[in-house]
C-alpha cells in the first residue's frame, strides 16, 4: 500500500496508527515467513482484542503450559526484597488512571487550562489561536522540575507539547489527514501550532502536600511555532544550507514543534527535543502514487533520509515556510534539541546544532569524571542510532558561561558489536570518511545530516531508539520500544529479535565509569513483552508478575536513589498485551535484576510520557498523553475510532461537554514521604 491508501485504510484508527502503519512498509521486500509473522498471525491484534484472549482460546493458541506459567508468574512473591517498596498494582485497560495503592494521582493541568492571570478560560466550542497562546498546549510529553526554594516546595514545571490529534480536538471536523486535510483552515491550523511548543508555569505545594498550579505566576511561558523567535547556534548556524527568505542570515527560527521528550541541564535549563519534525513539511509536487516528488531538489537525498515531507499536517497550505517548494531549506531549521531559560520567560530559545538533526527523542543529561557535561540522545526512527554529546569544556558555577557548553562540543554515534563492547564513534569532519569528498563539505553539513554520517561511520541501526537514561556512576539506559520492519537477515546482538514487537532495553557501562569514555560495556536488560509466551522471546526475571511486564519501553527516569522507571507506547499495539501503558520500576542490579513492577497505568487510548521526580522523591510527575485516541478500534464495548463527539473515554474531565484532554498527573503518597520507600 502506498500512503494513501494507508491512509484511507479503515484498519487505521486515527492519524498515529496511519503513520505507523506507513513506517512499517518493509523497507527489505523479502518474502520470506518470518518468526514475526507468525507470531502476528496467530496472536493478531483483532483475535485478541475482541475477547481479550480468554483462557480456552490462550490455551488453543500457545498450550496450557505456557498459562501455567502464566499463572505461576502471576502468583509469584519476589524471591529478593525489592528496591520498589509499593504493592503492584493490577494491569488491565479502561477509560481512567490508576496507581499502586497508599498513593494519590491527581489531575495538575489539562490542555486548555489558563496560565497567564489574564488568559481566558478554555472554551472547547470556541477555540482560537489567541486563547491557546494563553493556555496549556495540548499531548504533554516531557516534564521537567526546576525547584524555586530550598524546601522544593514552589517550582517550575517545564512541559512539552509534542503534536495534536484534530479528530478529538476540534468540534464536528474529524480526521483531516484521509480527507487531503480539506478542513484545515488557516484558523484551525493556527490554533493546532498555537498548541504545539512548550509551557514554563509555576506550581506550589500546600503544607497538606497537594500541589497547584500558580496561574498568573511571574515566569509562565507560552512557547510555540507560531510565534516564538529562536536563535539558531553552533557550527551549522548561519551556514548557507540555513538560510531562507525570511532569514537570510540562517541564525534565526520561528518555533519549535514535536518536542517528544527533553531533559533539565546541571544548571537548571530545559531541553526540548524535536522529533518528527519531518511530519510538518509540505510539498504540491505529488507523483501518480500520491507521493512526494522530490525530482529538482537540490537537497532530495537528504530529505528522503529524513522523510522530508511527512506531510502529516497541512500547515505548509497556509504558511510558506512549511512548503519545501518554495522553502527547502527551512526543513534543515528543525530536528535539533533547542534549550530554553526557564527563570527568563523574556529569554530567546536556543537551538543548538552541535547536538545534530535527527527524530531527537530526548536529551537526559550528566557528567563526565572531569565535569564536562554529556548527553545521551536517541533518534527515534527504525534503524536509527543512539548518539551521546560531550562537551568540551567543564560544568561550572558560572551560569552564562555554561550557555556554551552546547555550542562546542563532540558528537558520537554509537556501534554496539557482538563481543559486547560499544564504541561511541566522533562526528568530527575531516575525521574518517566524514570529508568533502563523501559529501561532508564542512561541520556543519556533518550536523546537518547527522544520519548520513553516522550511516558513513558504520553506526549500529537500532530498534527506534527513545530516551536513554544516564545514572551518575557511568551507567545508561536506553530504551527500544519495537522495530516491527526489522527482518530475521537483520538482526544482530544489540538489536536479536525479528519483527520486534515489544522493544528492549539496553544497558550501557562506560569504560571506567566514565561517560565521557569512548568505549563501554553493553548488554541486554531485558526483552520485553509477555514471558509467558514463547514464541515472543521474553526475558525477564522470572518473579516478574503476569502485571509487571511490559511493551514498548519509550520513556524513562532515574530517581534520586538511583532507580530505573520505564514508561510505555505501545500506540496502537496495546491490543497485543491487553494493558494499557503505564510507569514500571525495573530492578537494574542485584538478585532481581529485571525484575519490573508496574506503578501507575493510563486511561485507554493513552502513552505515558514525563515521568519526573522531583530531588526528595516525594512527588513525581507524569504526563498523560493523547487519551483515548490509539487503538480504541479494539477496546471491548467501544470498537471505533474516537471522535471529538465519540470518544473512547471523556479523562479526565468526564464531561460530556468536553472531550478528552492530555494532562499532567502528579503523584504524591498518602500521608507523605519517598515514593516507592
Ligand atoms: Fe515522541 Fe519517540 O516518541
Ligand atoms: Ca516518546
Amino acid at each position: 500500500m502506498n500512503r494513501k491508501q494507508i491512509i484511507k485504510d479503515p484498519q487505521n484508527g486515527n492519524k498515529a496508527e496511519a503513520f505507523e502503519a506507513f513506517d512499517n512498509i518493509p523497507a527489505n521486500p523479502d518474502p520470506s515467513r518470518t518468526l514475526g509473522d507468525v507470531i502476528a498471525a496467530r496472536y493478531g491484534r483483532r483475535a485478541l482484542l475482541k475477547g481479550m484472549l480468554g483462557t480456552s482460546a490462550a490455551a488453543a493458541l500457545f498450550g496450557a503450559s505456557a498459562l501455567a506459567a502464566a499463572r505461576q508468574a502471576s502468583a509469584a512473591t519476589p524471591t529478593a526484597p525489592s528496591r520498589y517498596a509499593f504493592d503492584e498494582l493490577a494491569s488491565g485497560i479502561d477509560e481512567t488512571h490508576h496507581v499502586a495503592r497508599g498513593y494519590d494521582a491527581d489531575v495538575l493541568l489539562r490542555w486548555g487550562d489558563p496560565v497567564f492571570a489574564d488568559a481566558p478560560d478554555f472554551d472547547v466550542m470556541n477555540q482560537s489561536a489567541e486563547a491557546q497562546l494563553q493556555q496549556f498546549g495540548y499531548n504533554n510529553d516531557y516534564v521537567g522540575f526546576l525547584p524555586l526554594n530550598a524546601e522544593g516546595s514552589r517550582g517550575l514545571l517545564c512541559v512539552n507539547h509534542e503534536y495534536t490529534n484534530e479528530e478529538v480536538m476540534f468540534p464536528n471536523l474529524g480526521r483531516q489527514d484521509k480527507a487531503e486535510f480539506a478542513g484545515m483552515t488557516q484558523e484551525l491550523v493556527e490554533i493546532e501550532m498555537a498548541a504545539h511548543g512548550g509551557t514554563v508555569v509555576e506550581v506550589v505545594r500546600a503544607p497538606d502536600g497537594k500541589w497547584a498550579v500558580v496561574r498568573g505566576g511571574a515566569l509562565n511561558r507560552r512557547i510555540s511555532p507560531l510565534t516564538t523567535a529562536m536563535v539558531l547556534d553552533g557550527p551549522a548556524a548561519g551556514h548557507p544550507r540555513m538560510q531562507t527568505s525570511a532569514d537570510p542570515g540562517g541564525f534565526e527560527v520561528i518555533g519549535t514543534l514535536n518536542n517528544c521528550a527533553g531533559g533539565m541541564t546541571p544548571w537548571g535549563t530545559w531541553l526540548m527535543a524535536e522529533e518528527n519534525f519531518h511530519g510538518y513539511f509540505w510539498t504540491d509536487r505529488l507523483d501518480f502514487d500520491g507521493e512526494p516528488d522530490l525530482a529538482g531538489q537540490p537537497e532530495a537525498a537528504q530529505m528522503a533520509r529524513y522523510g522530508v515531507p511527512g506531510m502529516w499536517y497541512a500547515w505548509g497550505k497556509h504558511h510558506s515556510r512549511f512548503n519545501i517548494d518554495e522553502n527547502p531549506n527551512e526543513a534543515n531549521r528543525f530536528g535539533w534539541v533547542v534549550e530554553v531559560d526557564p527563570m527568563d520567560p523574556r529569554s530567546k530559545p536556543v537551538k543548538h546544532t552541535a547536538l545534530g538533526r535527527f527524530a531527537h527523542e530526548g536529551a537526559e543529561t550528566t557528567l563526565s569524571k572531569d565535569g564536562r557535561l554529556v548527553i545521551y540522545m536517541g533518534d527515534d526512527a527504525r534503524f536509527e542510532y543512539l548518539y551521546k554529546y560531550v562537551s568540551r569544556g567543564a560544568v561550572s558555577e558560572d551560569r552564562a558561561a555554561n550557555a556554551q557548553l552546547l555550542s562546542d562540543g563532540t558528537l558520537y554515534a554509537a556501534r554496539f558489536e557482538a563481543d559486547g563492547t560499544v564504541h561511541w564513534l566522533p562526528l568530527v569532519h575531516g575525521q574518517g570518511p566524514l570529508t568533502a569528498e563523501n559529501g561532508f563539505a564542512s561541520q556543519a553539513d556533518v550536523l546537518i545530516d547527522a544520519r548520513l554520517a553516522a550511516d558513513a561511520l558504520g553506526a549500529t541501526p537500532m530498534d527506534r531508539p527513545e530516551d536513554a537514561t544516564p545514572r551518575g556512576d557511568g551507567t545508561a539506559y536506553v530504551m527500544l520500544t519495537n522495530n516491527s520492519r526489522r527482518k530475521a537477515g537483520q538482526t544482530d546482538a544489540a538489536n536479536p529479535r525479528p519483527e520486534s514487537r515489544f522493544g528492549h532495553i539496553i544497558e550501557i557501562k562506560e569504560d571506567g565509569g566514565d561517560h565521557a569514555a569512548a568505549r563501554g560495556q553493553w548488554s541486554i536488560l531485558v526483552k520485553c513483552g509477555d514471558p509467558a509466551i514463547a514464541e515472543v522471546g521474553a526475558e525477564w526475571h522470572p518473579d516478574t508478575s503476569q502485571h509487571g511486564w511490559f511493551g514498548s519501553p519509550d520513556n524513562s527516569a532515574m530517581d534520586a536513589d538511583g532507580r530505573l522507571w520505564v514508561a510505555t507506547d505501545q500506540g496502537s499495539n496495546w491490543g497485543r498485551t491487553g494493558k494499557s501503558d503505564g510507569l514500571y520500576g525495573v530492578e537494574t542490579g542485584g538478585a532481581l535484576r529485571g525484575h519490573s513492577k508496574l506503578f501507575f497505568r493510563c486511561p485507554v487510548g493513552a502513552e505515558l510520557c514525563g515521568p519526573y521526580f522531583t530531588p526528595d522523591g516525594e512527588t513525581l510527575f507524569l504526563a498523560v498523553q493523547h487519551p483515548g485516541t490509539d487503538g480504541t478500534k479494539d477496546l471491548q464495548g467501544f470498537g471505533r475510532a474516537s471522535t471529538f463527539e465519540d470518544p473512547a473515554t471523556r479523562w479526565p474531565d468526564f464531561d460530556p461537554q468536553m472531550p478528552p484532554r492530555p494532562s499532567v498527573v502528579v503523584v504524591t503518597r498518602q500521608g507523605g514521604g519517598k515514593i516507592a520507600s
